[in-house]
C-alpha cells in the first residue's frame, strides 16, 4: 500500500472477488458481484473528494451541513470491460457524467491505438475516475490516461479490480500522479499477458462471449 496503490482489503471485497475467480461461476452471478464490488470499491476511489457546506433545514433545524465540492465526477470507462464497473459506480454516483475510450492492439506494432474517444465537457475542472477491470500490462491503461490528459484532466483516479506488478509499474512510471485503486494484486501475467492467477477475460466473462 502506497499513495500510488490502494488495495481495498475489505472481507466483503475479497469475498466476492474469489467467488469471481472461480471458472464455474456463472455469467449472471459474475455480473451481479461485479456490479457490487464495484461500489464497494468506489466508495474508497472516493474518499477523500472536496467537500464544501450548504445551508439546508432538517426537521429540527437548520444547519451547514457537508456536500460535494465543485463540478460533477467524470467516470471514464475503457471499452469494453470498464462498462461492467461503470454499471456499478454509477448507482453510486448518479450524477456524475460518462466517458467512454475505446483502444485496440495493433497486432504489428502492438501499441494501443484509438478508436472511439467521447468524454464530458470541462474535464479540467473534474475529478476524473477511469475505471477498467484489469490492469495487465498497463499499456492501455497508460494510453488512456495520456488522451484524458490531453483532453485537460488532471486530477485523475484510476480504479481496476485486479492488477498485475507490472501493470502497476507501468502506470507507476507513466502517471505517478494517478493513484490506484484495487481489490488485489496477483502474482504475474502470462505470455499472452493475462493476469494469473486472476479470473480470466474480465469481458468475456461479464458479458458471456466465451
Ligand atoms: N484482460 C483481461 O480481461 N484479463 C486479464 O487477465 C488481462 C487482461
Amino acid at each position: 500500500m502506497s499513495d500510488h496503490l490502494t488495495i481495498v482489503d475489505h472481507p466483503l471485497v475479497q469475498h466476492k472477488l474469489t467467488i469471481m475467480r472461480d471458472r464455474d461461476t456463472p455469467t449472471a452471478v459474475f455480473r451481479q458481484l461485479l456490479r457490487e464490488i464495484s461500489q464497494l470499491l468506489a466508495y474508497e476511489v472516493t474518499r477523500g473528494l472536496e467537500m464544501t457546506t450548504k445551508r439546508i433545514n432538517t426537521p429540527m433545524a437548520e444547519m451547514d451541513a457537508p456536500t460535494l465540492a465543485g463540478k460533477k465526477l467524470a467516470l471514464i470507462s475503457i471499452l469494453r470491460a470498464g462498462n461492467g464497473l461503470l454499471d456499478g459506480v454509477l448507482e453510486l454516483i448518479p450524477s456524475a457524467r460518462v466517458g467512454f475510450v475505446g483502444l485496440y492492439r495493433d497486432e504489428e506494432t502492438l501499441q494501443p491505438v484509438q478508436y472511439y474517444f467521447k468524454v464530458p465537457e470541462a474535464m479540467e475542472d473534474r475529478v476524473v475516475i477511469a475505471v477498467d477491470p484489469m490492469l495487465a500490462t498497463g499499456n492501455s491503461s497508460a494510453a488512456a490516461i495520456d488522451l484524458l490528459k490531453q483532453s485537460g484532466a488532471t486530477n485523475i483516479r484510476f480504479l481496476c479490480l485486479l492488477a498485475a506488478p507490472e501493470g502497476i509499474a507501468r502506470m507507476k512510471e507513466a502517471h505517478p500522479d494517478v493513484p490506484i485503486v484495487t481489490a488485489a494484486v496477483d502474482e504475474r501475467l502470462n505470455e499472452v499477458g493475462y493476469i494469473v492467477p486472476g479470473l480470466g477475460d474480465a469481458g468475456d466473462r461479464m458479458f458471456g462471449t466465451k
